[in-house]
């Protein structure tokens, strides 16, 4: 969800709400705000996106005042319908509260508050909490006092954002594990779950931590801990572009973001490797004796970033000899996974907010694992709470369906996999050097495939009635074959796997039909050739059994030509890389078949960007 607050000179109702169109990215089942204004407190709310919201403020407007809230909802409790859109407020409608998280005993929360006589109206966990302000705040009369102690009767992860009437200057907020950042103007203050709710008005930014609250007033900002304890925070200046987060002449963000890569995976590289070829990572302040000693590594990750991590597994096993697991962040901590102080796990987060994410870390670090972020949101939670992290340098990504941000984590994982060699002292044999020099010129050959995308969204068009795609890989294509199974699923909403092709014959071949589309990452033939003849002869296998194969081959491999019904040429590079340039074709095709469906390319239904609930 995204969480919005403003006290200050301006009508808080504008900035709450372009502040909420910056952050619709968290989630988009509903939208609400609510205004102080003439003694009172005025609040609307609209199921689906923010355009309904703004509909119905054209429709019954709301009094105009200097203090304001607003979220933008990502359904956990309760369906995404009017009543369930936050704010919430209490039954004398004085007190409005939003809410990002889950609150885990709200069940007996909302018993005890029916006993003392509160109706409640909605079935989110959140109104329990506007109703436990109004109680508080009857008694102590003071906003941040009463967020204070409902915080310490709450369990679950939440961040809290509620203004009261009788308090009209001012907003409080709370946070646990879910972000929220306070943006310092002149005479204005501003509450949001991310900056780019408020770079346009301020690049002056507070970080909360967890556990802690914040009052909000036009003059400055007041943090505690939630007994009270001053809190330290940490003060930063926003440098992100406030125009990174804007389309720029493209029809959706998705699109920018895919026309980004070439930059986005060069400023990943930037300064990172020097003229003789030697890593310089000498922000990964883990000791360098812990990257030597460790005998394992463990990499947890969710989605997009899980597929990256999936790749990641290749290069560090194949370059440092050191074993590798992959495990999805939502199952890790599960399974009680064997760790310790020799094992480093790495966490890849695009948003760094993951909550699946952040607690196997949490997990890791508490089982004495080291842990190293691979993430791209500077000051986010992951990198906060990791021993150290490498940011992949995308800029902001605002489309739900990764795209350059899983370029980066791609780079940033080659990179760590070579550092880790670096260190441990391996062979720097012929194939490392080279591996090193071909990243140097990648961002070219991304844009050289990007230059060669019309056929492929001829392609996809083609192809908007099918109901089933598949992929295959093998090797580091695999992953590739996932990635682009879910790009298809997010945007398309079409049923579409990706398999190991060696795995097909032991049941997914059941499958293939006439005129299926199948879509084939094809390894280089060049160096591991008998990866390479395995896939010719798998695409020759479902194609004799009707599919309509589609070919992703390097330049120059003849070979595929009799077997490719389309046939997607990308550059050659060595085998490890090629999931940088082969990922890029899947991203346009996925896009092209969504807008061809009449799909929402940006915001894909029930999906966000950022899930901050486990
Ligand atoms: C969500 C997004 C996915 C993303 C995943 C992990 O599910 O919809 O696109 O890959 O989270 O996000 P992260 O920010 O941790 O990389």
């Amino acid at each position: 969800c995204g969480i919005v607050g403003y006290v200050g000179g301006q009508s808080a109702l504008d900035v709450v709400m372009a502040g909420l169109k910056r952050l619709e990215y968290r989630g988009y089942d509903s939208g609400g705000v609510a205004v102080l204004a003439d003694g009172g407190l005025a609040a609307a709310k609209k199921a689906g996106k923010l355009v309904n919201l703004e509909k119905e403020l054209v429709d019954r407007p709301l009094p105009s005042g200097s203090t304001g809230i607003g979220h933008t909802r990502w359904a956990t409790h309760g369906a995404p319908n009017d009543t369930n859109a936050h704010p919430h407020l209490d039954n004398a409608g004085r007190v409005a509260v939003v809410h990002n998280g889950i609150i885990e005993n709200f069940a007996a929360l909302r018993e005890e508050l029916a006993e003392r006589g509160h109706t409640l109206a909605s079935e989110t966990d959140t109104e329990v909490v506007a109703h436990l302000l109004a109680e508080s705040f009857s008694s102590c009369g003071d906003l941040a006092e009463s967020m204070r102690q409902v915080c310490r009767q709450l369990e679950g992860a939440f961040t809290l954002v509620a203004v009261h009437a009788d308090e009209p200057d001012v907003v409080v907020g709370a946070r646990r594990n879910s972000p929220l950042v306070v943006g310092v103007g002149e005479g204005e203050s501003f509450l949001a779950s991310d900056v780019a709710a408020f770079i346009a008005h301020t690049r002056s930014a507070i970080e909360l931590g967890q556990d802690q609250v914040v009052e909000l007033r036009r003059d400055g900002v007041e943090v505690t801990d939630f007994d009270g304890a001053p809190a330290d925070v940490r003060s930063y200046h926003v440098d992100w572009d406030a125009s990174a987060a804007e389309k720029g002449g493209y029809d959706y963000f998705m699109l920018k973001e895919i026309a980004e890569q070439p930059k986005a995976v060069a400023d990943t590289l930037l300064g990172r490797i020097d003229a003789a070829g030697s890593l310089t990572l000498d922000e990964i302040r883990i000791p360098v004796s812990v990257l030597r000693e460790a005998d394992k590594v463990v990499i947890v990750a969710c989605g997009t970033a899980f597929h990256a991590g999936l790749i990641a597994k290749y290069a560090i096993e194949h370059w440092t000899r050191v074993p590798c697991e992959v495990e999805l962040a939502s199952e890790f901590r599960y399974r009680d996974p064997i760790l310790g102080q020799r094992t480093l796990v790495i966490a890849i987060s695009q948003s760094g907010e993951t909550m699946d994410t952040l607690m196997a870390l949490r997990h890791a670090r508490e089982q004495g694992a080291k842990v190293l972020a691979i993430c791209n949101t500077n000051g986010s939670t992951i990198p906060r709470e990791s021993d150290a992290v490498l940011y992949t340098h995308a800029g902001p990504e605002v489309a739900v369906a990764s795209t350059k941000a899983f370029l980066t984590q791609l780079v940033a994982c080659y990179l760590v996999a070579l550092y880790l060699g670096q260190v441990r002292g391996t062979k720097w044999g012929d194939e490392i050097l080279a591996v090193i020099r071909d990243l140097a010129r990648i961002s070219h050959q991304v844009e050289k495939v990007l230059d060669t995308m019309e056929p492929v969204r001829e392609l996809a068009r083609s192809l908007a009635d099918k109901d089933t795609v598949l992929f295959l890989g093998r090797h580091v294509g695999h992953p590739v074959a996932l990635e682009g199974a879910l790009k298809l699923k997010e945007l398309a909403y079409m049923h579409a796997e990706g398999f190991a092709a060696g795995e097909l014959k032991h049941g997914p071949i059941a499958l293939i039909e006439n005129d299926l589309p199948v879509v084939v990452v094809v390894p280089s033939p060049r160096g591991r050739s008998v990866l390479h003849d395995k896939i010719v002869s798998n695409i020759q296998e479902i194609r004799a059994r009707g599919a309509r194969t589609i070919v992703i081959a390097e330049e120059g491999d003849e070979t595929v030509v009799p077997y490719a019904d389309h046939l997607i040429r990308i550059p050659a590079t060595p085998t490890l890389l090629q999931p940088l340039v082969a990922t890029v074709p899947l991203q346009v095709f996925a896009c092209e078949l969504a807008t061809a469906r009449g799909n929402e390319v940006d915001q894909p239904r029930n999906l966000a960007k950022s899930v901050t609930v486990e």
